[in-house]
């Protein structure tokens, strides 16, 4: 793998909200960032927002803002999307930083001394929706090409770059250089554009009607045209004509991602701006798919745009990322429906991850005094599981080379699979029972340990969620996952203590009408899971240990410097305790303070951030949704509950 990384997403234009193809490219780039890192290459991740032009103006027109107010309300956004999201690039870059105009200006200026730009009249067709200048002949039925709206026809005076000279070039350098434009079929769309007569660029635009841009440098009386200027932000954002040390550091990019719909602005327009400078161009321009509705392209005027958020809020971050990674093959468009995001979750992340992960753990507590056993003689099934995993491990290898991430993905949860089959076939709470001790301790580790590789490959995807399961296996949640980590064959496990905490991904239901539209459509029910397995089952002996009592809340305060605890006192009958509960980011103290709960009374005490806990509370949880157990009607506290 190259050691040095640097990645770019578009810049987003901030005319309106994030949507999920925004979110697509980002979360793509940032998975491609933090798997350089992991892998030990140096690495810059770049986006940001585009903020020129004509749409942002009119946008901001209808929203009663000046340019640049609309701007700032508006980035925020996507910046505060991209923190929720858990993006870690580098550089957010807005194209109305000081430094980025001057940067444009400085190319401007010299393209212009060096008569690569030249003044001239034009009579063109303008898209407004696209902000594209087209001739006669490339306007489909009189409309645009691209989105094939009505264009209007304009003649001015404007400054124009030669884009023309470079035409050969272009087509010699894609022809020679089979990874600059991938997939290879965007490539051939390329070519097949500049099978025809490639014209020179209009980089200009009239103040007296479009006034928001970067001034020309030699004519006050001329904005420069959006793209030229937004394209310079992937030289800009690190270091160009400003930081020459950073600038030879990271440019040429490694990875630039777009969409489609942009295809000729980056490989026509930007590499022959590139080549005009004097630069070289990015190893990769790749070009990815369309995130449709159902069927149907995502439009605002259809109201079908699926909006980050909502999904967020349904199923988590990890959740949503990961969707989007694996569902999505590069190139092709992808269909996101809820039901089919809801399925996979279901499929993918609660029955199969979190059920190996909720498996694994549970007989480690109970057999294993919670502590990872030391293997014994391994067995060919034992290390067929493994090899998977190191499988898997060349495969994500591949996938990230060629960006068909969803390959990658799909390998780490075959592995996942084959745990699952593992752990029946195997069935450890067999072995317990007769006393199989050396074997058991083999199972255990072997299946601990393939959790712990797909928690390292797929960090990335779902950082949150796989820290939270190296956590629970007793690895340093803080130590970064690393690719490193994976190609050693040492034992890193045994004599760790795990921490089963449940429900690492918790299944949700469909929509009742979703399923109702399911039913309809003949489609088969979801088939029910069973709730507790064969391995989990307890007799009622065991159950009778626990003594669940009800408790009253007397105080409730939060825990300094642990945001997710209360410290509660509580009456049991005669008796006052204290407990901390894991509560705060459901309940406020005050909240808290004259509910009956329920506790388990016969807890052995515990010293949680300093502070003593005996007992515990009841709660249920949900996905994001936590509610306490509390009883009906007004029963004392202390009062036994079985
Ligand atoms: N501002 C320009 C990019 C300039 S880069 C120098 C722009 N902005 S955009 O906000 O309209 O689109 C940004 C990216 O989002 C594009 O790559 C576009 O393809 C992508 N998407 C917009 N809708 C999309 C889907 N429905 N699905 C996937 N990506 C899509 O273009």
């Amino acid at each position: 793998m190259d050691k040095k990384f640097y990645v770019t997403t578009p810049i987003y234009y901030v005319n309106d909200k994030p949507h999920i193809g925004h979110a697509y490219t980002t979360i793509l780039a940032d998975v491609l960032a933090r798997f350089h890192r992991s892998a030990g290459d140096k690495t810059f991740f770049l986006t940001g927002t585009d903020e020129h032009g004509q749409k942002v103006q009119r946008a901001a027109e209808k929203n009663n803002l000046g340019c640049q107010q609309h701007c700032d309300e508006t980035v925020v956004r996507f910046q505060e999307l991209w923190k929720t999201l858990g993006m870690t690039h580098d550089r957010f870059i807005r194209t109305t930083d000081a430094f980025h105009k001057e940067v444009v200006q400085k190319v401007l200026q010299d393209l212009f001394d060096r008569d690569l730009i030249y003044k001239a009249e034009y009579t063109g067709w303008y898209c407004v929706g696209c902000e594209r200048f087209f001739t006669e002949k490339d306007l489909v039925d009189g409309k645009c090409p691209d989105c094939g709206r009505d264009v209007n026809e304009i003649v001015e005076s404007n400054y124009f770059f030669r884009m023309s000279k470079y035409q050969d070039w272009l087509i010699k350098y894609i022809e020679e250089h089979p990874d600059f434009i991938l997939p290879k079929f965007r490539a051939n769309e390329t070519l097949g554009f500049l099978r025809r007569p490639l014209e020179d660029l209009c980089i200009s635009r009239p103040k007296s009607r479009l006034a928001w841009g970067i001034e020309l440098p030699f004519d006050k009386d001329y904005v420069c045209y959006v793209w030229f200027d937004a394209l310079l932000n992937y030289v800009s954002g690190v270091g160009y004509l400003q930081n020459e040390e950073d600038f030879k550091k990271w440019w040429p990019a490694s990875c630039q991602l777009i969409g489609k719909d942009i295809l000729t602005t980056h490989t026509v327009y930007w590499p022959t701006m590139l080549k005009a400078m004097d630069l070289p161009l990015p190893k990769t321009i790749f070009a990815h798919g369309w995130w449709l509705t159902g069927k149907t392209k995502m439009s605002k005027s259809l109201g079908n745009v699926v909006n980050p958020m909502d999904m967020i809020q349904r199923c988590g971050v990890d959740a949503f990322r990961y969707f989007l990674l694996a569902e999505m093959s590069p190139g092709s468009d992808a269909s996101f429906t809820e039901e089919a995001f809801i399925n996979r979750y279901n499929t993918d992340l609660a029955n199969d991850l979190g059920n190996l992960a909720s498996r694994a753990l549970k007989m480690a507590v109970r057999n294993c005094n919670g502590v990872i056993p030391r293997p014994g003689n391994m067995q060919s099934e034992d290390t067929a599981l493994l090899a998977m995993a190191d499988a898997a491990l060349v495969k994500m290898e591949e996938s990230l080379a060629n960006l068909a991430l969803d390959k990658g993905i799909a390998a780490v949860l075959d592995v996942v699979r084959a745990g699952n089959r593992y752990f029946d076939a195997a069935a450890p709470w067999t072995l317990a029972k007769n006393g199989e001790t050396e074997r058991l301790n083999t199972v255990i580790y072997t299946v601990a340990e393939a959790m712990r590789r797909v928690a390292v490959l797929l960090d990335p995807v779902m950082p949150g969620k796989m820290k939270e399961l190296r956590d629970m296996l007793g690895m340093d949640p803080e130590l970064p996952a690393t690719m490193e980590s994976l190609h050693s064959k040492e034992n890193v496990l045994s004599g760790r203590s795990v921490i089963d905490r449940g429900g690492l991904f918790m299944r949700i239901q469909l929509e009742d009408a979703a399923a109702e539209k399911g039913k309809k459509a003949g489609k088969k029910a979801e088939k029910p899971v069973n709730v507790v397995a064969p391995e989990e089952l307890i007799d009622i002996s065991e159950f009778a240990k626990v003594k669940l009592k009800t408790a009253r809340v007397l105080t409730a305060e939060r825990v300094e410097g642990a945001d997710k605890l209360l410290k509660l006192s509580i009456e049991v009958g005669a008796e006052k305790r204290p407990l901390v509960a894991g509560v705060a980011q459901y309940y406020t103290p005050e909240e808290m303070v004259g509910k009956t709960i329920v506790i388990v009374a016969n807890l052995k005490p515990a010293v949680i951030r300093g502070v003593e806990s005996c007992g515990m509370l009841l709660a249920a949880k949900a996905g994001k949704r936590l509610a306490l157990v509390t009883v009906e009607g007004d029963m004392p506290s202390g009062a036994s509950i079985g």
